[in-house]
């Protein structure tokens, strides 16, 4: 598929900042996959729904408006989610939805119920999709994949300087586990686990800028004619 980009990587990796940017640059379309899980773990919260039963979650999913669109407010969100018609774009970032989010997403009926929305994004327009399979799943065929990584600690500080700022050593820690407990139930589950893909190129974000990153993508695209100049 010459149109998408696949940007994969474990949680606060730094795949929003990076894909929107790249995004920009080429003039596509940018398309965090995240949200959906979120979105749909948000409503399954909200119905009070067990997040161990996959085919009803799936069911949720099938019967809930779920949209995903660029951010149309500027208050600092990345995108404007609505589930059935209700502004949720800060609700889906609560840490009751990043506690059960890696739950719901293990189940291979939610993650079918999601498969086609991802597709159909990408046929739209050229797509940066950020995510955990882009590479390996939705999109194998992409024209460029990237797998982007950064240290536990060093993402733990960029989530906290995101979040809470002013936190101490006490929230730092609590965010790093936090962190770990979801990339180790990512990893682990049986369908679509957060791996590189074989032909993906791994960027390790440690020690470079969010525009050293940018720019190293946003090259590779251009020598591949990928992404939609
Ligand atoms: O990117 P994020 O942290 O907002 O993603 C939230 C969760 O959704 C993540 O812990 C795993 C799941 N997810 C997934 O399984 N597959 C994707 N393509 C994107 C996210």
């Amino acid at each position: 598929m010459a149109r998408v980009i696949a940007i994969d990587g474990p949680a606060a990796a730094g795949k929003s900042t990076v894909g929107r940017r790249v995004a920009e640059e080429l003039g596509s379309f940018y398309f965090d996959t995240g949200l959906l899980y979120r979105a749909a773990t948000w409503q399954a919260l909200r119905q009070g729904m067990p997040v161990d039963d996959g085919p009803a979650l799936a069911k949720i999913i099938d019967t809930t408006a779920i949209e995903v669109r660029p951010a149309s407010v500027g208050d600092g969100r990345l995108a404007d989610v609505w589930v059935d018609g209700q502004d949720v774009s800060w609700q889906v970032r609560r840490p009751e939805v990043d506690r059960h989010v890696s739950a719901v997403a293990a189940h291979p009926e939610v993650r079918a119920a999601l498969v086609e929305v991802q597709r159909a994004v990408a046929h739209r327009q050229p797509t940066v999709m950020a995510g955990r399979d882009i590479g390996t799943v939705i999109f194998p065929e992409a024209c460029l994949k990237i797998f982007l990584t950064a240290s536990p600690e060093e993402r733990a500080r960029r989530r906290l300087a995101e979040t809470q700022p002013e936190a101490g050593a006490e929230a730092f820690q609590a965010v790093l586990e936090a962190l770990q407990a979801r990339d180790e139930l990512d990893r682990s589950r049986e369908v679509a686990p957060l791996r590189k893909a074989p032909d993906a190129i791994e960027i390790d974000t440690d020690r470079l800028s969010i525009d050293e990153v940018v720019q190293r993508i946003v090259a590779l695209a251009r020598a591949r004619a990928c992404g939609g100049q």
